[in-house]
């Protein structure tokens, strides 16, 4: 039986199954590849999720007006330009929903989020992808140079996954004000807690100066670590755009438990805190520790390190997945590079360690 639609069928298919608990010598795996949080939920969260499972008989509230309100106060947005769904992920895909048609154009930067490029193939589109500066950072005026009267829709995310670089206001701003308004701009502010407390601009003001459509969204996945729980929200620049992506969502995808795990997790400030001040201290170690080692660490903030490798130095994420330790890798104009998500001071002790053992054998 084939696929009605050809360009689904052609599309690759790239299964996201859980790795094992254990690496290949029965060792606990150490994943530091997907930025998860190492930090399990709050004892409040929990408690709330479980709570919450006593009605998971009932369809939770299709609109998450409790979530919703809580965000609101949060960030001092008006709810009519506020939207939340399970996971970011599932906003990135409503931006394409409402830009793109089959033909359209995406913009989006090189290397990048990986479902950006995926949903330009899912909807038909065509995808643009700008190559990052050889800092890692966005090269503004060359996504900006990339926009053709086709294109519908541009993603940027800020700090960037995978080099960490956070924007600043002057790059915002000459991307906000030279894009063109028949474009939506997505900016993706999944890492937008770390950005932040390491002194990033805050963008909505400079979004809100855009004369085109906007939309920024953010994640429960990352400092507030509820990956698993799959809750994601955005600010619109208008009630009409915060609409049109409350209805092309599914319906009632944010389930009860994930609902009253996130409002709890936006209660807990001081914990908020702690995880952002350990992520810090974790990162300034690593990359530290991997300076010594060689590596050339890329200046940024989020909850991993990305590095350029030492010259000649083989297959690292290879070798590291031997050894139980899953890391990803990139390519930076030529030049490849390693992301290690933030764990315990365990993990990078045995990043460190791993690496200078096989760097060591490799000389
Ligand atoms: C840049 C970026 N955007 C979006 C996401 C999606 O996050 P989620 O769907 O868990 O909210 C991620 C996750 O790694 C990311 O790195």
């Amino acid at each position: 039986m084939t696929i009605p639609v050809s360009r689904v069928a052609a599309m690759p298919f790239f299964p996201l199954h859980e790795p094992p608990a254990t690496g290949p010598q029965g060792q606990p795996l150490r994943r530091l590849n997907l930025n998860e949080s190492p930090m399990p939920p709050s004892p409040g969260v929990i408690a709330a999720m479980a709570e919450a499972a006593g009605g998971a008989h009932r369809y939770p509230d299709g609109e998450a007006m409790a979530l919703m309100q809580a965000l609101s106060a949060k960030t001092g947005q008006p709810l009519d330009h506020l939207f939340v769904a399970a996971g970011s992920n599932e906003l990135l895909a409503a931006s394409a929903e409402i830009a793109l048609d089959p033909g359209d154009g995406m913009v989006a930067p090189v290397p990048g989020f990986p479902t950006y490029a995926k949903l330009a193939r899912q909807r038909g589109a065509v995808f643009t992808g700008v190559p990052v500066t050889a800092e890692g950072r966005l090269d503004i005026p060359a996504m900006l140079a990339a926009v053709t009267p086709q294109t519908r829709l541009m993603f940027v995310s800020s700090p960037h996954n995978p080099t960490g670089a956070v924007m600043t206001a002057a790059e915002i701003e000459a991307l906000v004000l030279g894009l063109p308004p028949h474009v939506l701009l997505h900016f993706d502010e999944a890492y937008y807690e770390f950005g932040r407390a390491a002194g990033g601009p805050d963008a909505l003001p400079l979004l809100a100066r855009r004369e085109g459509p906007w939309i920024a969204t953010r994640t429960f996945s990352k400092a507030y670590g509820l990956a698993g729980a799959r809750v994601g929200y955005g600010i619109a620049a208008t009630p009409v755009l915060a609409q049109a992506i409350r209805k092309v969502r599914p319906n009632f995808s944010l389930n009860i438990m994930a609902l009253a795990g996130a409002v709890t997790a936006l209660s807990e400030e001081a914990e908020l805190h702690a995880l952002l001040e350990s992520a810090a201290t974790e990162q300034a170690y690593l990359a530290k520790g991997i300076t010594e080692l060689g590596f050339t660490p890329l200046t940024g903030a989020a909850n991993f390190v990305a590095a350029l490798k030492p010259e000649g130095a083989g297959d690292l994420q290879g070798a590291l997945r031997e050894r139980g330790i899953h890391v990803s890798g990139f390519d930076l104009g030529g030049r490849a590079a390693l992301r290690i998500t933030l764990g315990t001071r365990a993990d990078h002790d045995a990043v460190l360690l791993t690496l200078r053992e096989v760097l060591t054998a490799n000389v």
